[in-house]
This record gives C-alpha cells, sequence and structure tokens, in this order.
C-alpha cells in the first residue's frame, strides 16, 4: 500500500514513470484535471474514457457541501464522482491562498480525506504566496512543516499522502523545504504556491523554484507541479523533472470563452477557424461552436484533449529523446517563456548530471541549442581524449603530415577523434550552416581541449570565412587558414 514511483526513461530532468498508488498504477508525466462537483463541465467518467487515469478534487467543497459531505461519507468518493482511476484530494490549502483563510483544522481535513476513500491525501500546507518578506515565509514555513510532520505521525508510514514544498521565492528556502520534507518520508511531493507566478508569467522565477525544491528532493521522489496545466508549459515542467500536473484551466478558460493551444490561450470570439484534430474541432465550425448552447463544455472538452494530447507528446519525447527540441517550440510561444527557457539552460550543468548519455539525435535549433546538456558532457569528455604531442583540430577536413593527431571537428560540439564520428552526439547531430552561436561553442570545446592536454600544442586549421572569429574565440591558438 502507500504510494510508490518507479522510473522507467529519462530526458533532461523528465522521467517517464509508474506511479502506484494502492492497487492503482498510472502513468506519469500525467495531467490531472480538477474536478469541481458543483459543475462538472467534463464528467470524471468521460474523462476516464479520453485516457485520464487520475483526477483531483477538493476536499474542502466536499466538507463544506450539505449536498456533497454526507454522500461522499456513506458512499465514498469514488462512487459519488462516479470515476474508478486514481483520485487525488486537496485539503483546502488553495482557498487558503485565495481566500486567506479556512474553517478546518490539518487532522480534520486528513481525517475527512481518508474517510472519503481519497487516494492521495494532502495535508493543509500554507501556500506562501510569492513576495512575501522572508521572515513570514519562514515562520509559514514551519508551521507547513510541523503540519506536515503531524499528518505523517497521524496517518502512519505508508499512509498515501503528499508533502508539498513551499518557501515562496525563495530558492534557498524552497530547497531547505524540500529536504526536510524528505526527512519526514514521502514518495510524493507537490511543488506548491506556484499558480501567482504562471498566472503573472514569471517563468524565470518557476524555473528558479522549481529547480531548488529538486536539488532538495530525492531523484526517485514523484514531484506534483500544484496548479500547472496550461499546454505551453507542460514541456518545461517536465523537463524540470515534475510527473504531475493538476490542471483547472481546461475548465477556467473555458467559461471565459477561451480555446487553449499548445501556444497560448485564444478567444474563440476571434476564431474563424479550429486549426485542432481533436473531435470537438472537427465536428464543429468556429461560427457553430461560438453560437452553440453546449459552447462551456465543448471548449472545456476541446481544451482537455488539447492538454492530454501535449502530455502523450512529452510522453513519446522522452522515449524518443527529443524533449529538447519539443521545449525549443513550446518556449518560443512567448517571450516570458522564453525567458524562463533560457534560466532553465542556465542550469544545463546540474541538468547534465540527471540526463542520460545517448539520444536518437541532436537537431540544433539556434543559439539556446548550445546551452544543451549533450554540449555540456561533450565538453566534459573532451578531457578524456588521448592525443600526442602536436595536434590539429581540422575544421576542413583537411589533414596534414605534420601533426600526431589530426581531430575533426563539429560545433557546437568541437574536436572529435575519428573514432568518435558514428557516436552519439556527433554522429546523430543535426547542423545548419555554421552561425556564430555554434562556432563559439564548438571553440570553446577546442579551449578545453587545449587546458587539459597541457603536455599538448593544439593548432587548428579554418576555413578562411571562420578564420578571424576562431582567432578571436582562442587567444593563443595557433590558427592556420
Ligand atoms: N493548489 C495550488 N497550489 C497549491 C498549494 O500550494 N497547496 C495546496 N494544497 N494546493 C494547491
Ligand atoms: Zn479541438
Amino acid at each position: 500500500m502507500g504510494i510508490s514511483f518507479e522510473i522507467l526513461q529519462k530526458d533532461i530532468a523528465a522521467r517517464n514513470g509508474r506511479l502506484k498508488v494502492g492497487d492503482k498504477t498510472i502513468r506519469t508525466p500525467a495531467l490531472l484535471p480538477v474536478v469541481n462537483p458543483h459543475l462538472p463541465l467534463v464528467t470524471p467518467r468521460e474523462m476516464q474514457e479520453m485516457g485520464v487515469e487520475a483526477i483531483i478534487t477538493n476536499a474542502y467543497i466536499f466538507s463544506k457541501s450539505s449536498e456533497y459531505r454526507d454522500r461522499a461519507l456513506a458512499e465514498g468518493l469514488h462512487k459519488v464522482l462516479d470515476f474508478d482511476g486514481v483520485i487525488m484530494t486537496d485539503s483546502g490549502s488553495f482557498q487558503l491562498m485565495v481566500y486567506g483563510e479556512v474553517e478546518i483544522t490539518n487532522t480534520e481535513t486528513i481525517t475527512f480525506q481518508q474517510e472519503i476513500g481519497s487516494d492521495i491525501i494532502v495535508p493543509l500546507d500554507i501556500p506562501t504566496t510569492p513576495d512575501n518578506p522572508r521572515e513570514q515565509v519562514e515562520e509559514e514555513l514551519e508551521v507547513t512543516l510541523d503540519r506536515i510532520k503531524e499528518a505523517r505521525e497521524f496517518l502512519g508510514p505508508d499512509a498515501p499522502l503528499a508533502g508539498p514544498v513551499q518557501g515562496a521565492t525563495f530558492p534557498d528556502l524552497r530547497e531547505y523545504a524540500a529536504r526536510r520534507v524528505q526527512e519526514i518520508g514521502f514518495d510524493f511531493c507537490p511543488v506548491g504556491a506556484v499558480v501567482p507566478l504562471m498566472e503573472n508569467y514569471r517563468y524565470k522565477d518557476l524555473v528558479d523554484v522549481v529547480l531548488a525544491a529538486k536539488r532538495g528532493l530525492s531523484p526517485s521522489t514523484c514531484v506534483h507541479l500544484f496548479g500547472a496545466g496550461h499546454p505551453s508549459m507542460l514541456a518545461l515542467g517536465a523537463a524540470m523533472g515534475c510527473d504531475i500536473f493538476d490542471s483547472a484551466a481546461y475548465a477556467l478558460f473555458a467559461k471565459d470563452g477561451r480555446y487553449l493551444t499548445t501556444y497560448g490561450s485564444l478567444k474563440i470570439d476571434e476564431l474563424s477557424e479550429l486549426a485542432c484534430p481533436c473531435a470537438v474541432c472537427r465536428n464543429h465550425t468556429a461560427e457553430e461552436l461560438k453560437k452553440s448552447p453546449e459552447r462551456e463544455r465543448l471548449l472545456a472538452l476541446h481544451n482537455l484533449y488539447v492538454t492530454l494530447a501535449e502530455i502523450a507528446r512529452i510522453r513519446q519525447a522522452i522515449t524518443d529523446g527529443t524533449l529538447w527540441e519539443l521545449l525549443d517550440i513550446r518556449c518560443r510561444s512567448h517571450p516570458r517563456l522564453l525567458e524562463g527557457y533560457r534560466e532553465f539552460l542556465r542550469h544545463a550543468e546540474e541538468l547534465e548530471r540527471q540526463d542520460r548519455v545517448s539520444k536518437r539525435r541532436f537537431f540544433y535549433q539556434g543559439t539556446e541549442s548550445c546551452r544543451r546538456t549533450e554540449v555540456i558532457r561533450y565538453h566534459e569528455m573532451i578531457e578524456r581524449f588521448t592525443v600526442g604531442e602536436k595536434v590539429l583540430v581540422s575544421m576542413t577536413g583537411d589533414k596534414m603530415e605534420e601533426y600526431d593527431d589530426v581531430l575533426s571537428f563539429k560545433p557546437p560540439f568541437g574536436p572529435f577523434p575519428t573514432g568518435l564520428a558514428e557516436t552519439f552526439p556527433i554522429g546523430q547531430s543535426e547542423v545548419p550552416a555554421w552561425d556564430e552561436a555554434m562556432m563559439e561553442a564548438g571553440c570553446r570545446g577546442i579551449a578545453r581541449l587545449a587546458e587539459t592536454h597541457p603536455e599538448s600544442t593544439v593548432t587548428v586549421l579554418a576555413p578562411a570565412d571562420w578564420a578571424a572569429f576562431v582567432r578571436q574565440a582562442l587567444p593563443g591558438v595557433e590558427v592556420l587558414e
């Protein structure tokens, strides 16, 4: 019983995995649609038919509803919602974040969640919103940690309990919180209070906060990004090592007349075409959808289809080792997302340690590709090359007799011995006509060769149109043309 997590495949820090909750298993990354029992635009049963394996609902709403409370206690949550997959329940902390207070205690909510048969129980954490003074964040974090500990002791070591990581926008507090939660004993940890960051497009802060939390958690812990479900940011969330997403976005945006896509949200009233392969969009014209009495529900269905399809795409990308390329596309859909992506790339050294060794391919997509984990790993490997005293890095492919070793060159990686020509990443990389960003990275590879082989003299043979650039990038290295 309890919760366990198994990682099957990895790409960057993302994982394809299996989350076991009691006797149920779901595949991750997973999207848990938020179900509001009062106004289900899409029913949990329909969701199950769409391939949804787990949902999340708010226990606080159940506990405060005269209509649902007694039924949930008598029949159980699965019967009331008509869903036999995994049901995670939230504690009321979201209401705490939005309204500032709730009328329930920690032990009351966890007892109630257990009594209604929740598969994953969440204690009453305090989601401290961004930009609060450090003192307040620390204080609320200690309360949260006490409640997490109280919940663990109250329900026992094997109870299916989530351990939320708070700490607002202080990365060191996030890392500390994660370590403390991990010590108390959790296999499932949500990163909390990130909704305000996402609502305000603060993806750079999101990256700093999530990567800090990840540093404090064990790599084998299943990580839930609380309240994240917009299809444009799921690839980034997964790449950071988040396994579970939950979203009310599909329904909230539908109520607001918004049509989700992987590159942003569109106003349905401004659309003349429905460029989407889902059942809703193929069975309606834009005009029909706008005027339909079922407009909200149809929009919610479309929004959910799009989000679930993106999850499938991410899982496939992890299997194929092509998640960097999906990120390259997704993170260009909004400048603030690109800002988040660049922040993510600033952490590439730490990501490199988690990334897998070999992939299907490396497609160069511009400047950002030069910071990919594969480039960093390659540069670290250069240290281990065995070369003679006189080494030539031939960018032109020409060989010269007087050198002990002649290495070839491929940007953004750098020098490579013939023996590596067919292996990853050299052999599986597709690079367009050289540009300055990739040449700069390639020259860093040459600099690394020179630095780590002080007993060798490195000379570069550059094509005429790149010689000046290479000389500038490699001061102190002889460059022939
Ligand atoms: N839903 C969105 N964010 C949070 C959070 O930080 N904690 C809980 N419990 N639920 C949330
Ligand atoms: Zn559609």
